[in-house]
């Protein structure tokens, strides 16, 4: 008797509209903390900015997290090779994973993704040699060794960062 009324129970629940409107808001907020502060590898927000968390050095994610869905966003966090971030040459030899931030007059702002925090330099255009595909930098959430449920967590929250609704994202939406 105890079972059933137990199972009843959670039938019930899984069914009901405000359990799953608390289930999506509790997985937006461990989203939210695995952004800002999460132990593995290297925080998103170290990098990213987010609801006005964390330092703008990468994409803004509010474009893409709110047009593609739970797997795509759950590759591109993964990628392995880069678009946005280039090897980049200069006249002094140098060479350094750079992601463009600005540039005006013949002037370069660029985000040196060889250092960590990523440091902010200023080249003039004249002094770059060439700029071609980046094999150096990796993305560091390919190699945080994040769980599915994480990865479903911290994009549950980037969806609703950016449209303004919190819905549940399973880990099997990921795959
Ligand atoms: C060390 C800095 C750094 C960290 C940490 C980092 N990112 Fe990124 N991220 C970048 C850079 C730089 C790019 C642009 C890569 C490229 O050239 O395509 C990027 C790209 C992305 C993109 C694709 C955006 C687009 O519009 O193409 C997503 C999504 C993303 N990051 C999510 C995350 C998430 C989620 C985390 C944490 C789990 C994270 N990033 C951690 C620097 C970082």
């Amino acid at each position: 008797m105890k079972r059933t009324l137990i199972f009843v129970a959670g039938a019930t629940l899984a069914f009901c509209p405000m359990v799953k409107a608390q289930d999506a808001a509790a997985q937006v907020e461990r989203g939210r903390q695995l952004f800002a502060r999460v132990t593995k590898g290297t925080a998103c927000a170290s990098c990213h900015s987010m609801e006005g968390v964390g330092t703008a050095v990468g994409p803004d994610l509010k474009k893409l997290a709110g047009v593609i869905g739970p797997r795509g966003l759950a590759t591109t966090i993964q990628m392995t090779m880069t678009c946005y971030v280039q090897e980049v040459t200069l006249k002094s030899g140098r060479t350094f994973p750079g992601m463009e931030k600005s540039k005006a007059n013949g002037v370069v702002e660029m985000w040196d993704l060889s250092k960590f925090p990523a440091n902010l330099v200023t080249v003039k255009e004249s002094e770059i040699v060439s700029q071609k595909t980046n094999s150096t930098w990796g993305h560091p959430p390919t190699k945080a060794g994040y769980t599915d449920q994480e990865l479903a967590d911290i994009i549950g929250y980037l969806k609703a960062a950016s449209t303004g609704t919190a819905k549940t994202v399973t880990p099997e939406e990921l795959q």
